[in-house]
């Protein structure tokens, strides 16, 4: 089915800013050539706007009513898009999957099939407004999806993520508030360790099994910091030891392997932090494996 390129540049999830120009930087690395040289139909809807808004001082948290007005209009745009193809989100940071995996919770609830996350990461984004120290909304889309509380002023989520729907892969960074809350969850969590002891294939295709027994849509979000930061350095929260570029492409072979991914969300590409665009053409040579490039073709494995 057809990809949809749609651009987010979205910035309010933090305090450092350029991330912005993420969406020109994937079009610029020829995001949408590589998926047509695959075969795929590329349809490219241009960026997204957020909702209108009027900005508060809030002694804590980073820019509220931008992020909640972008949570609206991405949910929409997210909705939208789904029926028609696979929705690839060029962000912006990773607030912007506030709105993406919202929108992809509602198309999901309308064709009756549940809806699993996949979220490839340094970080778990567990917190919420109330647990965040540092008042960063990128830190909190798995905590709103799932129907935490504290989202005072966001859209409702009337159809939360289910825990048990939801794999955390590559963490090396999770704060004390994040812990405590996720230990008690049915959230997989899969931290660098395990991937040293046992590849990264393993707990991957675990997860991918659960995910087609039960029918499921399957929502990607893969965090720039996934990557170690040798190889990926366009990035605001770099954390040493991170996924290799091999690691990389396994994780996105497998996923194309399975045919389970409905979506897609590129995030925290700061490209005013990149070197000569490396960061940018790795992502989009992740994608591209992700939408079937290979080196030779080989038997699809089941899952
Ligand atoms: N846990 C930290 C915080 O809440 C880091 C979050 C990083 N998130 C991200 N999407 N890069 O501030
Ligand atoms: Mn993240
Ligand atoms: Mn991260
Ligand atoms: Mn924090």
């Amino acid at each position: 089915s057809p990809c949809i390129l749609i651009g987010c540049p979205l910035d309010s999830g933090k305090r450092r800013q350029g991330c912005l120009m993420g969406p020109d930087a994937y079009r610029t690395a020829g995001l949408a050539q590589a998926l047509r040289d695959l075969g795929h139909p590329v349809e490219d809807r241009g960026n997204v706007r957020p909702a209108p808004f009027t900005a508060k001082d809030h002694p804590k948290i980073v820019a509220l009513e931008e992020t909640i007005a972008w949570t609206t209009a991405l949910a929409d745009a997210s909705e939208t898009a789904m029926p028609d193809g696979v929705p690839i989100f060029m962000g912006g940071d990773h607030a912007l999957s506030l709105g993406t995996v919202l929108g992809a919770a509602r198309h999901a609830k309308t064709v009756d099939r549940p809806l699993f996350v996949l979220w490839l990461d340094a970080h778990t984004d567990f917190h919420t407004p109330q647990t965040t120290d540092s008042g960063n909304l990128h830190g909190t889309p798995l905590g709103y999806v799932t129907g935490r509380d504290g989202f005072d002023g966001f859209p409702i989520v009337d159809t939360p993520v289910p825990q048990e729907n939801i794999a955390i892969i590559g963490l090396r960074s999770v704060d004390a508030a994040e812990r405590a809350a996720l230990q008690d969850t049915d959230v997989t969590y899969v931290d660098m360790r395990e991937i040293d002891e046992t590849g990264i294939a393993k707990p991957l295709s675990a997860f991918l099994a659960k995910v087609a027994a039960a029918n499921g849509l399957l929502h990607v979000s893969l965090d720039v910091d996934f990557l170690d930061p040798s190889v990926a350095p366009a990035v605001g929260t770099t954390v040493p030891g991170g996924a290799t570029v091999r690691e990389g492409h396994l994780v996105m072979e497998m996923l194309h392997d399975s045919g389970l991914m409905t979506s897609l969300d590129l995030v925290e590409l700061n490209p005013f932090l990149d070197e000569r665009g490396r960061t940018a053409t790795l992502m989009v040579d992740l994608t591209a494996s992700a939408f079937g490039r290979r080196v030779f073709d080989r038997p699809t494995r089941a899952y």
